[in-house]
């Protein structure tokens, strides 16, 4: 409701129920035994010093299939597109934070080159969807640094966060289980957040306008507000 005027909100977005417990429950059981490579391997020069997990391995079979499945779901979540308003999705990845492991503070590569592919993303927003249910490990918090301050992320298993990929994050270390999460990148239409943010707000508000008053003819006019602004700001 009115929370989503609080500025936070401007930066950083759950999405709760992408996958449900069914569906975490399949995922869970195909990767228990998958074989996890160093995740160094997907880390930039500078990130690679501080990164230390598990992922599982691009190329494999079942990070492909499982990396489909998700793409599928948020194509048919409104709330992502709504808040993302994507032209690409990376590939999802999956990584694992055992004992003692973390990843230190740093920020992502602008452009990511899908493997095998002629396929670049250019990174605006950040993804991380949360595999593992909070009470399955000790730390592992995303802590992402935006403008109002730093803010930990610990999300149920099946919800996800979006944020602007231009942050500095890290994830704590975790003390105790295991922490897995897919995570991956979004080239969004509307590359400013600032932008994509105001287009959200006022789909946001139409939406629920839509819902309450759905006669009032300034639902057809702010609707046609909102495609014009869409209009002059994506890249399509
Ligand atoms: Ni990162």
């Amino acid at each position: 409701g009115l929370q989503r005027n609080l500025p936070e909100f401007l930066e950083l977005l759950a999405i709760p129920n992408v996958l449900t417990p069914e569906q975490i429950a399949d995922c869970r059981k195909r990767m228990a035994d998958a074989t996890w490579v160093d995740g160094r391997v997907t880390a930039g020069h500078q990130s690679s010093k501080t990164k230390d997990n598990e992922q599982l391995s691009e190329d494999s079979h079942l990070a492909k299939q499982l990396g489909q499945f998700i793409v599928a779901a948020l194509e048919a979540n409104p709330l992502f597109i709504s808040a993302a308003l994507p032209a690409k999705i990376f590939p999802p990845l999956f990584n694992r934070y055992s004992s003692g492991q973390s990843f230190g503070v740093h920020v992502d590569n602008a452009v990511r080159q899908v493997r095998n592919t002629p396929h670049r993303v250019r990174t605006d927003i950040s993804a991380t969807l949360f595999l593992s249910a909070p009470e399955e490990y000790e730390g592992g918090e995303l802590v992402v640094e935006d403008t109002y301050g730093a803010q930990r992320v610990k999300l149920p298993a099946g919800h996800m966060v979006l944020y602007p990929a231009t942050s500095l994050h890290r994830v704590e270390p975790v003390a105790r289980g295991a922490r897995i999460a897919s995570f991956f990148w979004i080239q969004s239409m509307v590359r400013d957040d600032t932008q994509r943010t105001l287009l959200f707000d006022l789909d946001t508000a139409i939406q629920r306008l839509t819902r309450d008053v759905p006669s009032h003819p300034s639902v057809v006019q702010l609707t046609g507000v909102y495609h014009n602004l869409l209009r002059q700001w994506a890249d399509v």
